[in-house]
């Protein structure tokens, strides 16, 4: 079960909301019955039996095959992640789209008395997360990525992995993750990107499967326009990572 400690502390992390989360299933719940609107990628994120199969085999398998021959693997993309976001003991991190907590835990490794915070959509990739996580410095919270539920300026850092390319409103989520961000707080996003000269067959991706494939420049542009300065891009296959500091 996660540790009710740090749900208390990320209690306060939390613009405030009516009616008062619950926090029976082991994360603070604020939606309810609600969820943001589906498509059919997003929906598969809900289904009960995803989450058994996401971390061992599906994410290697599918996320791989995505990256291509020469991108990282599992290890050397989480250990990427973590230069990226160059975490001290003492930050607070947050992981946007965490799924079944995979990076979180990945991150909490390098926090000592800091917090990580995992945010999902889905309640059966949480209750798998909230299962496989440890009682300490991680809690996870349901809610909509593209409205993200923080007070501004709350984290040191922000990871969104394999997940930018399933939300309804990409940049208004980016938006997001900057206004939480502290003037100096890292990002780290791991997105698709399109197939080069292949314009009607990414496009066709997106409309069969609502996942959106980004152009070489949209995501580093729209981080720039943000106000985040030293952006820096790493491309394998169809896959881009993409890090920068808030001014
Ligand atoms: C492919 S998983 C990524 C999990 C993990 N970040 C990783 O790198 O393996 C994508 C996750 O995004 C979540 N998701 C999609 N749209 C969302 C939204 N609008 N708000 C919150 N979570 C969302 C899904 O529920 C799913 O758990």
């Amino acid at each position: 079960m996660s540790d009710l400690t740090a749900l208390d502390r990320i209690r306060g992390l939390l613009i405030p909301v009516l009616p008062e989360p619950i926090s029976d299933p082991g994360y603070l719940d604020l939606l309810g019955e609600a969820s943001p609107a589906g498509s059919p990628a997003q929906r598969l994120m809900r289904s009960g039996f995803l989450p058994r199969i996401y971390e061992r085999f599906w994410r290697p398998a599918l996320v791989g095959a995505v990256k291509g021959p020469l991108g990282p693997d599992t290890g050397q993309e989480e250990a990427l992640v973590r230069a990226m976001l160059a975490l001290g003991p003492a930050d607070l991190v947050l992981d946007v789209a965490c799924g079944p907590g995979n990076i979180t835990r990945a991150l909490a490794r390098d926090i000592d008395d800091g917090l990580v915070v995992g945010i999902d959509a889905s309640a059966t990739m949480l209750a798998r997360a909230v299962r496989d996580t440890a009682p300490g410095h991680i809690g996870y919270v349901r809610g909509d990525a593209v409205n993200l539920p923080f007070r501004p300026a709350s984290f040191d850092a922000v990871s969104c992995m394999a997940a930018l390319y399933l939300f309804d409103r990409p940049f208004e989520a980016l938006a997001g993750m900057a206004r939480v961000l502290r003037p100096g707080g890292r990002i780290a996003l791991m997105t698709t990107r399109r197939l080069p000269l292949a314009g009607p067959v990414n496009d066709l991706v997106g409309a069969v499967s609502g996942i959106r494939m980004f152009g070489d420049r949209e995501v580093t542009d729209a981080l720039t326009r943000l106000g985040f300065s030293g952006v820096r891009q790493k491309v394998y296959g169809l896959m881009q990572f993409v890090s920068g500091r808030l001014a």
